[in-house]
């Protein structure tokens, strides 16, 4: 069986990773539950077999050991709020580049050749590009300070990759939803403020008009991941996560329309988003596409509708 390694295995993308590589393998996460992420006990509590190390990596002693008996290690550390690191860039410099350069810096005297690496950058990254659609090739070139540190996190990855002989896959994924998901807190991402809003206030408010998204459902990206550790992976390379271009006030719609006596207001953007606001570019993922076999998606009713029955057993 394969031993795989999931840093930062109790937050949100993490804990689903661990459930589905825990079908297949053997999963030791290492996660610090750093206050403010998404990280918490329960998004792992049912998942069987696994070994959890409650730690910050920069704490874990015996790292160098772990990561050498392991074939896969995902990197699912960080901290996703944007606005989070506007406020606090020190602590984005902390969770969303140090640790992960701390991580590479031990992999490179300790990691099976074989093994693959895998970040979970952001498509963030790309910043507010100048083209309809971007594919891996664009330049990435961030509009806020969580996008900065994503990019130089992914360019460590790749400098490892070539100076240390390590085989790294880097995603840059969309907005992404679904069960695990943070459910309190300011800045919970975008499906996730617009389901808890309908829910507890029974209204969504979209700020502007015409602004569309990539969204991903969490079961579908990891699906893909998964997928992706069945190739051979050598060197580096990076991919756009397939997913779902949509307009926030279609999405909007939709969560009114599966939460009953729910209403969608419009609102001017304010200013402090708008500022880091990306425009409306599509992704494009003809590379990944081209690898992967085919893959199922959920449709946004029943992945939406998974999301809210979450929201509901959580808050209400
Ligand atoms: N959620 C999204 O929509 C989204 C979109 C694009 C990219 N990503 C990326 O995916 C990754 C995971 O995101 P998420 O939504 O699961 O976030 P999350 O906040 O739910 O999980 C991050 C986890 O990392 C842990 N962590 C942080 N620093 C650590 C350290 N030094 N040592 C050990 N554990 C540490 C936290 O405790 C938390 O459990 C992040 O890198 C994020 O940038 C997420």
């Amino acid at each position: 069986m394969k031993k795989i390694l999931i840093l930062g295995g109790a937050g949100f993308i993490g804990s689903q990773l661990a459930d589905k590589f825990s079908k297949i393998g053997i999963v030791t996460i290492i996660d610090g539950l750093v206050d403010g992420t998404g990280g918490r006990v329960e998004n792992i509590c049912d998942i069987k077999n696994i070994t959890f190390i409650e730690e910050c990596i920069e704490n874990v002693s015996d790292l160098s050991k772990i990561v050498s008996e392991q074939d896969i290690i995902i990197d699912s550390m960080g901290w996703t709020s944007h606005l989070g690191a506007i406020s606090d860039p020190m602590l984005d410099l902390r969770l969303n580049l140090h640790s992960h350069l701390y991580l590479l810096d031990c992999l490179k005297d300790n990691l099976n050749k074989n093994s693959l690496v895998i970040n979970l950058g952001s498509i963030g990254q790309y910043g507010s590009s100048i083209f309809n659609f971007v594919d891996e090739s664009t330049q990435m070139l961030p509009i806020d300070i969580q996008g900065i540190n994503k990019v130089s996190a992914e360019n460590y990855f790749r400098v490892y990759s070539n100076l240390y002989g390590i085989n790294v896959v880097s995603f840059r994924i969309p907005n992404c939803y679904g069960e695990h998901q943070p459910y309190t807190g300011e800045d919970i991402g975008l499906i996730g403020g617009f389901v808890r809003s309908a829910l507890l206030n029974k209204k969504i408010e979209v700020y502007g008009h015409e602004r569309k998204r990539n969204i991903i459902y969490v079961k579908d990206l990891v699906d893909i991941i998964y997928n992706v550790t069945l190739l051979t992976n050598n060197s580096f390379q990076s991919y756009n996560i397939p997913c779902n271009h949509i307009g926030i006030q279609e999405i909007a719609k939709q969560i009114s329309y599966l939460i009953d006596q729910c209403t969608v207001s419009f609102k001017n953007i304010p200013e402090n988003i708008k500022k880091i606001d990306v425009n409306n570019y599509k992704v494009d993922f003809t590379k990944i596409d081209n690898k992967i076999p085919r893959y199922e998606m959920h449709n946004l009713e029943q992945s939406l509708n998974f999301t809210i029955q979450y929201f509901r057993d959580k808050i209400i």
